[in-house]
């Protein structure tokens, strides 16, 4: 038997060799045309209903999508009330253009200007099949027939425009659907056809839309056959030139970009891809693409959870974690040298100052789209040590020292270990706390204790718990450390070592408290750090030293 794959034939490509649109780099947005209520919902398992889709074109306005593609009224009764409604309800902001889908058939290019009575602006989008496969098995007509299809359906539009009262400015759109399964000579002529049948002309130019309508190719052959049929059009200034791919392939957006290198001007597509088979292109990954090149999309992606929600909603189609940009997990850094990696752009982007974004293994800042940054990191056994500390910096403003970051995460891996997940950041939280903040204490602090400073130093005075006793003490030093060290000597504790000393302030809410990180060498021999937080930094020093005693304690 044959193997599988000898069924298929490699896609014809075209000749091109002076194409110019590899030399070229995305600098400007299109125009958007969103055909989320049309190809993404008749495409849907269940087909969105009056509300939603309200609901939905409210938002596609909100974001701003100039062109909206509102459904096909004369498919159905349904899609004709939607129409009417949305018209009829106000619900269409004057800057707006609903566009109608319509086959090049007579009857229903007539319900369809029935449907569109009293809007402000509409682009009737008219279109029949051209492709050489579906001339073969579906329609049995040679191109001259095809030709005729799109050139009446052209004729009566046009006719129908001149004869219509009120006030609806109509723009025309045509598409020679499969036009990438089209031979480009035979999209040229039926195009240039229907741009003479609809007198076009570059003060009102016809969209002439080229769809992807399967993807059959790599995106480099669609952006060749894009660039052919501009180059080779009559009278190319009648015409914008828009493009809608589809993502058989997975490469819809790699073939809407190289198909904009080739002087598309203007994309159709959907909200997360949604639409036929595997969806349309996906518009908000490609905005996206382009806002983090430095190019305004010209859409606002701001929030993206809530457009998730009301799309999850609406569609009833989920998101994927990993979908590019809006995906659950996509800005979650589970490896311990990217999370390392993310800690040093963020501190290098702080330290300087920097006006662009650099950070490795975030393409984009989160917060350009609505996300946190308290989910970019989970911390896990893998993480790393660096994980753990980006996450107590970046949500509770904690800068834990470096020297310190081995002995934290070697905490938060037993933890991990210990309940077998990942953490979250309350959780890495609280292993914080009950080792630092909430040491069992060995050695306290009862009532007042006091520094006061003096010239070259100060002096400590307090009363010290220890072994169900107390003893008040009393020692100056050139500092509050040196003053408690030298007031613990009193009570016995001789053996540690001052190492090194780190403080910084940090805010809950209005106040702001004062953190002392202490390491002190134990008289193991080993090193420990110890937590302090008072209003005074002075005492959060004091703390700072007792926790790292007391931790040592208890690690006896
Ligand atoms: O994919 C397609 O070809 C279409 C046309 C009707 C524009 O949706
Ligand atoms: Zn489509």
């Amino acid at each position: 038997m044959k193997p599988s794959f000898h069924k298929y034939r490699p896609f014809e490509q075209i000749s091109l060799p002076d194409r110019q649109w590899p030399n070229r780099v995305i600098d400007r947005a299109p125009v958007w045309c969103s055909v989320d209520l049309r190809d993404g919902n008749q495409a849907l398992v269940d087909p969105m209903n009056l509300q939603e889709k309200l609901e939905f074109f409210k938002a596609l306005c909100d974001m701003g999508f100039k062109e909206i593609e509102v459904g096909f009224p004369s498919a159905s009764e349904t899609e004709y009330e939607i129409c009417r409604e949305l018209i009829e309800g106000g619900h269409i902001p004057d800057d707006v253009t609903i566009q109608v889908l319509v086959q090049a058939r007579e009857h229903l290019i007539r319900k369809t200007f029935e449907a569109i009575r009293g809007a402000k602006n509409v682009i009737v989008h008219f279109y029949n099949s051209t492709s050489t496969l579906q001339r073969k098995v579906v329609f049995h007509r040679d191109m001259p027939g095809v030709i005729d299809i799109a050139v009446q359906g052209a004729r009566l539009i046009r006719e129908l425009t001149e004869g219509y009262e009120g006030d609806t400015r109509i723009r025309y759109e045509y598409s020679p659907e499969s036009f990438s399964g089209t031979e480009m000579d035979n999209a040229v002529d039926i195009c240039a056809a229907v741009l003479e049948a609809l007198g076009a002309t570059p003060e009102n130019p016809v969209i002439l839309n080229l769809p992807n309508t399967v993807e059959m190719c790599t995106p480099n052959t669609y952006a060749d056959q894009v660039e052919y049929f501009i180059r080779h059009l009559p009278g190319r200034e009648r015409a914008i030139i828009s493009i809608h791919p589809h993502n058989d392939r997975g490469t819809g957006v790699a073939a809407a970009e190289l198909a904009l290198l080739a002087g598309a001007e203007r994309v159709e597509g959907t909200l997360f891809g949604n639409g036929e088979r595997t969806g349309n292109l996906d518009i908000v990954t490609t905005g996206l693409n382009m806002h983090t090149q430095g190019v305004d999309p010209g859409l606002d992606f701001g929030d993206l959870p809530a457009l998730r929600k009301l799309y999850e909603r609406c569609t009833k189609m989920q998101v994927h974690e990993r979908q590019p940009y809006a995906g659950e997990l996509v800005f979650t850094a589970f490896s311990g040298s990217h999370q390392d990696a993310i800690n040093k752009g963020t501190q290098y982007m702080q330290e300087h100052n920097s006006d662009y974004w650099e950070i490795p293994y975030l393409p984009i800042d989160p917060a350009d789209v609505g996300r946190q940054y308290e989910p970019i990191i989970r911390i896990n056994s893998q993480s790393g040590k660096g994980g753990a500390a980006f996450v107590m910096q970046q949500t509770f403003g904690y800068h834990l020292p470096k020297e310190m970051h081995p002995e934290f995460g070697a905490m938060v891996k037993a933890e991990c270990d210990r309940i077998g997940r990942e953490l979250t950041a309350q959780e890495l939280f609280e292993v914080f706390r009950t080792h630092y903040l909430e040491t069992p204490e060995t050695y306290s602090l009862a009532g007042n204790s006091v520094f006061e400073e003096r010239p070259g130093g100060g002096l400590f005075r307090g009363v010290i718990l220890h072994h169900g006793g107390e003893q008040a003490v009393e020692a100056e030093g050139n500092g509050p450390i040196d003053a408690f060290f030298n007031a613990l000597r009193q009570v016995g504790v001789t053996d540690y070592h001052f190492l090194s000393y780190h403080e910084h302030a940090v805010s809950s809410g209005s106040d702001s408290r004062a953190i002392a990180y202490i390491e002190l060498k134990a008289p193991s021999g080993g090193t420990v750090f110890g937590v302090g937080i008072d209003d005074s930094i002075n005492k959060a020093s004091i703390r700072g030293v007792l926790s790292a005693i007391n931790r040592s304690c208890m690690a006896k």
